[in-house]
């Protein structure tokens, strides 16, 4: 017996979820507009090399499940299910397993065969986008574990567009239907694949994978692929599969509907004795999931050993979140996996030490992770988008939050992640964040993307060349959206030649530079021993500084530096609000 997988308790033999202290990373840039100089050198330099370009603290370890289960709920998203579907579902499935007396390794495999099971679902989303006009969540699944006949009914209802109706609605029916049945097979075998290839990328146990091919399998097997019935039907499966049914049933109906429906199911689509099972406890299986978050209980409910993943294993398996995200769209192939190269050599070259790379190197992996949140035809528009799918994109960053922020391995790469389209004179979006509110590490995200972006195709357009996006990216700094170091690290760490800028209120790289070191109070002669010039020089700078700003104290220079970008937030010795949830 399992014993261990109570509703809304821990086992108190459980390991508590790796402890982390979820703080904010803390900023290390004060190299921001001292590293252009000649001669960075003496006491100041090295005080500001040793206190500011400490970088992000990145944790050494998580727990499987929890990145897992951060994975389960961006599926949420790509299906357009309720947020923490996936992870009720996955407590009714270890409820059922638990009932059922199955041996640990049992119960290890159906908690990770129901996390991952729509690991598949940005398969192709292009294409199924294309040949469904409606939502398959709407209307295939309540009967996803019907008869033959509910399939296809669903199936047919989900592909004339939802707002076509009489004669319009059976012609666009008669244009799909051939193409829907050409696509269904491969498309389907091809989400089993992508499944099974991600399972085992994010560290699931051994025997799980190889599982996920029976994921759309029915115990009187005429499951579309037709791989397997009854009790060659793996067991961890048999239970996923009513707990799924289950689980999304509830969200249409009652209990009674539960039961209802699991019963007219049973011997069809659902190992009889299961779906017994389910009917048995059905309160107990269903009820205690309707209340609160569903992450702490799913992290305490993974059967022992509880799994972990360290070293390279991490940077493995949020690569596989990346490119599961980047899978909606055939333009955004390596989209992450080069976003998380790029801005990772970009912070080296900020000065950023170690810790603070690999952060922002982990925030890139995952920093589109919302993006599955849209609709896949928007990201295959070239047209211009409406109102209402450019309110989709818009959000996209949102949702990485969303996403990122239960675990709180993965919340310390949140800030980063969601502030990618942000921009420095608040431009940009989801929050419209300002200068001072973008970290160092946040800006040099954004410029990675924003680069990365330009070289890729996109509907609309064809990629930029290296050397056209690196001009692009300047005319970007140049207008105040992008961070010019930021800029400048990442156009030199794509081999490109740096670009010069032009400052604000017409301010020399210098004077910047000086502007820059007095907001973070040091004194002229301070100023002077930091960029290695003498302090009458750095008085003269001062003075044209002030002048061209047209300020005639330090806090209004440091007012002006904070608006136009000129100091990161975290620079400045001012406490950092809390953030925005
Ligand atoms: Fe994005
Ligand atoms: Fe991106």
């Amino acid at each position: 017996m399992l014993g261990q997988c109570t509703a809304g308790r821990k086992a108190p033999s459980d390991p508590e979820p790796e402890s982390k202290d979820g703080s904010q990373p803390r900023d290390h840039s004060l190299w921001r507009g001292v590293r252009h100089s000649a001669a960075p050198a003496g006491e100041v330099a090295e005080a500001i090399d040793a206190e500011y370009c400490r970088g992000v603290s990145a944790e050494s370890e998580i727990r499987t499940a929890e990145l897992v289960a951060a994975l389960c709920l961006a599926t949420d998203l790509g299906m357009g299910f309720p947020f923490e579907h996936g992870l009720h579902t996955t407590l009714i499935g270890m409820r059922l397993a638990e009932r059922l007396g199955v041996d640990r390794p049992t119960a290890s495999e159906t908690y990770y065969v129901s996390l991952l099971a729509h690991a598949g679902c940005t398969t192709d989303a292009h294409v199924t986008g294309e040949v469904f006009g409606a939502s398959l969540t709407t209307h295939l699944n309540p009967v996803m574990y019907g008869s033959r006949r509910q399939v296809l009914s669903g199936l047919m209802r989900a592909l004339p567009a939802e707002d076509s109706s009489g004669p319009t609605r059976a012609a666009e029916v008669v244009r799909r239907l051939p193409r829907m049945a050409r696509d269904k097979r491969p498309h389907l075998t091809a989400a089993c694949e992508v499944a099974q290839m991600l399972g085992e990328r994010v560290g699931s146990p051994a025997s799980v994978p190889p599982l996920l091919a029976y994921l759309l399998e029915r115990w009187d097997g005429h499951g579309p692929l037709g791989r397997a019935k009854g009790d060659e039907i793996p067991l961890p499966l048999r239970i996923v599969a009513v707990a799924t049914d289950a689980a999304f049933q509830r969200l249409l109906g009652d209990t009674a509907h539960v039961v209802r429906v699991v019963q007219r199911r049973s011997g069809h689509a659902f190992d009889p004795e299961i779906a017994a099972c389910l009917v048995d406890g059905i309160d107990e299986i269903l009820e205690p999931d309707r209340q609160g978050s569903a992450w702490e209980e799913t992290l305490a409910c993974e059967p022992k050993p509880v799994r972990r993943l360290d070293g390279d294993a991490i940077d493995r398996a949020l690569a596989a979140i990346g490119d599961f995200a980047d899978l909606i769209s055939p333009y955004l192939s390596g989209h992450s996996a080069g976003v998380a190269d790029l801005a990772g050599a970009a912070a080296r070259g900020c000065h950023v030490d170690e810790a603070g790379v690999t952060t922002v190197r982990r925030a890139g992996l995952v920093h589109d992770i919302g993006r599955v949140a849209v609709h896949p035809r928007v990201w295959q528009q070239p047209r211009r988008l409406t109102a209402d799918e450019s309110e989709q994109v818009r959000l996209h960053p949102y949702h990485t939050e969303r996403v990122l922020s239960r675990s709180p391995f993965l919340s310390a790469l949140a800030p980063i992640a969601e502030a990618h389209h942000e921009r420095v004179n608040g431009s940009g979006y989801h929050r419209g964040a300002a200068g001072p509110q973008l970290t160092l590490t946040a800006r040099v995200l954004a410029a990675a993307d924003a680069y990365h972006a330009m070289t890729e195709p996109r509907p609309h357009r064809e990629p930029l060349s290296a050397s056209r996006a690196a001009d692009e990216l300047a005319r970007e700094a140049s207008a105040g959206r992008l961070d010019a170091d930021a800029v400048t690290a990442v156009v030199e760490a794509a081999g490109e030649q740096a670009p010069r800028f032009a400052r604000p209120a017409g301010l020399t790289e210098r004077e910047a530079q000086v502007v820059s070191l007095l907001a973070r109070g040091l004194q002229t002669k301070q100023v002077a021993r930091a960029l290695g010039i003498s302090v009458k020089t750095a008085d003269h700078h001062v003075q044209n500084a002030y002048r061209k700003i047209g300020v005639s104290t330090r806090a209004a220079a440091t007012l002006f530096a904070m608006e136009h970008g000129l100091v990161a937030w975290g620079e400045l010795p001012i406490a950092r609000t809390t953030r925005r949830s």
